[in-house]
């Protein structure tokens, strides 16, 4: 399947516009996986994908905070900024250039804004830039996709939900991230005998593509609080009575955490009605989008929520689970804490780099302290501060920052 979207990566002429947008701030080759740049001194290849609306205003901060944080644990970073989504289309005419395929693939770790807008909105499917996104995680493999949802303390007034319901939720949706109906075949729009239209796609998990993200959940729950609920629709669907299957014939291999099954309805409800319940969920690809968003929320905002997604062996992909906003791009309104805390995922489980990740989390955690606040999670007694100036402030508590790690 995922050759199938690969083909789909039709090669193109670069004209000279393309070359000066694939910036690279050292003039160094890429160099695969980390390598020692001076004694004592890391060095990572980070390609930064900033693609649309408040795409590219959130990575650039996200960046300069990478690379505080990491001169602040003697590690360095070389980006490499390359087109992708609604920016690779009107550049190149393909939501994902070949080129920028190539950059992530021999990178370290893949830092994205956000894709899409208005201006695309009409396009066909295969020139849409949320096409290119789902090639670039077809091609890198990322098949589990890590999204936290934590009600901050200094936040809890901005969740929708009562004090008392979101008061200390802390939960990780694992969602697998390349198979499933977004990817499953056959699938498309045809005419049927009675000349009537029929669109349909096509539910379908293979065995070792259950137990992958599977394994990847019970661990990420070992490490949590060990509770793992899977999230499916076995009532209805074959494709989820084989996911239940495969994940309850896994769990004697990790009998610390304890494992129970929820339907997808069900777990729509229970996330509003009683978040704390819950610690790890992992889901199939659609499910996790669906409920994803929905535990986003009772964070107070979308635009808080990280993610990583991750491979088996190449680079991990990181982005905020928020869209474009194309209403407010350009306005310095953006919240850019969701890329900022998935450039800490990025140093946390795509380099390994635990205390830099420390930082940069510690740091925004310091800028809420202070309470500094963009529109989405402003509330009255708090200071209502831009995009800009966020970052700013991210960026003066990473130099601050106390870093109390046992790693
Ligand atoms: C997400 C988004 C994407 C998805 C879209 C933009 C293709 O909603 O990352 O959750 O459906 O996976
Ligand atoms: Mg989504």
């Amino acid at each position: 399947m995922a050759a199938a979207l690969q083909k789909n990566i039709r090669p193109v002429k670069f004209p000279v516009t393309f070359r000066a947008l694939t910036k690279r701030s050292s003039p160094a080759p890429f160099r695969v996986r980390c390598a020692a740049a001076s004694p004592g001194k890391k060095s990572y290849n980070i390609t930064l994908l900033p693609g649309d609306g408040i795409g590219p205003e959130v990575v650039s901060i996200a960046k300069n905070v990478l690379h505080q944080a990491g001169s602040l644990e003697g590690v360095e970073f070389s980006f490499r900024e390359m087109p992708v989504g609604g920016a690779a289309l009107d550049l190149v005419g393909v939501p994902l250039p070949e080129e920028t395929v190539s950059a992530a693939k021999e990178s370290d770790a893949v830092l994205l804004g956000a894709i899409g807008g208005y201006k695309w909105d009409m396009n066909d499917k295969h020139m849409k830039p949320e096409t290119g996104l789902l090639q670039l995680r077809a091609a890198l493999k990322v098949f589990a996709n890590l999204r936290p949802a934590t009600v901050l303390p200094q936040l809890v007034d901005a969740s929708t939900l009562k004090r008392e319901v979101a008061e200390g939720v802390d939960l990780m949706v694992v969602r697998e991230l390349t198979g499933g109906i977004y990817f499953g075949v056959p699938r498309g729009i045809k005419t049927n005998e009675n000349g009537d239209e029929v669109g349909f796609n096509t539910e379908v998990y293979a065995a070792h593509e259950i137990d992958r993200i599977a394994r990847v959940a019970f661990e990420t729950a070992r490490k949590r609080r060990g509770k793992l609920c899977s999230v499916d629709k076995a009532n209805v669907l074959e494709a989820s009575i084989l996911w239940r299957r495969r994940v309850t014939a896994l769990a004697s291999e990790y009998p610390d955490v304890e494992l129970s099954h929820m339907y997808v309805d069900n777990a729509a409800m229970q996330l509003v009605r009683d978040p704390k319940q819950f610690d790890t969920i992992v889901t199939n690809n659609i499910f996790g989008d669906i409920l994803s968003d929905e535990a986003s929320m009772i964070t107070g905002s979308i635009g808080m929520l990280p993610s990583a997604s991750l491979s088996d062996s190449g680079p991990g992909l990181f982005e905020p689970i928020h869209g474009s906003a194309p209403d407010i791009a350009g306005q310095d309104k953006a919240n850019p804490l969701a890329t900022i805390l998935s450039a800490a995922m990025l140093l946390k489980y795509g380099l390994g780099e635990e205390k830099a990740a420390k930082r940069i989390e510690d740091a925004v955690l310091g800028a809420l302290n202070k309470g500094f606040r963009t529109g989405d999670i402003y509330s009255a007694g708090t200071k209502l501060v831009g995009c800009k100036e966020m970052g700013e402030e991210v960026l003066k508590s990473v130099v601050d920052s106390h870093v109390h790690t046992s790693v």
